[in-house]
């Protein structure tokens, strides 16, 4: 059974696609692709299509990490197809919720904040880059890397 990671943000343009790639990153350090199936969709339907956005594209390649998905939306059968379903800040999180409430099953168990996973920081939101400078793409993949080394802790125990 492969465990399967779904990361939610507002455009998947910015964080969810870059913790895709991160925690594909990882996996593929570690040998253990084979036993995942990681994906990433916003809660907004603006970007759709598009790839992700290039200075997170950018920043994240620094780092030896090719961020290749595609922008979509979130959909309701991602509550049943995911194991986790993983939310950037608690807007999102509030919207999450919401949507899976138009299900009437009791998918809370599934979705929560990545940054709950965090070991080396107290902060709970990945904050959104989109509008700011580029050392927001930096501080977001510090905060994505951290979470996901403990997202992968947390599912090993
Ligand atoms: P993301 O960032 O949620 O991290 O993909 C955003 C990208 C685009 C917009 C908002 C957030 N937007 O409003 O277009």
């Amino acid at each position: 059974m492969k465990t399967k990671v779904l990361f939610v943000c507002l455009g998947n343009i910015c964080r969810s696609p870059a913790a895709e790639a991160v925690l594909v990153h990882f996996l593929n350090l570690k040998k253990l692709e084979n036993n995942f199936v990681v994906d990433s969709a916003g809660t907004g339907g603006w970007h759709v299509g598009r790839n992700a956005d290039e200075r997170m594209q950018a920043a994240a390649l620094k780092r030896g990490i090719h961020i290749t998905s595609k922008a979509r939306q979130i959909a309701l059968s991602d509550f049943d197809e995911f194991d986790f379903i993983l939310t950037m800040d608690d807007s999102n999180l509030a919207d999450v919720k919401a949507l899976s409430q138009e299900l009437g099953k009791p998918f809370k168990s599934k979705i929560k904040a990545l940054m709950s996973f965090a070991n080396k920081t107290d902060i709970t939101e990945v904050p959104d880059p989109y509008y700011g400078g580029s050392s927001g793409f930096d501080e977001v993949l510090d905060l994505l890397e951290d979470a996901i080394n403990g997202l992968l802790d947390h599912i090993k125990d």
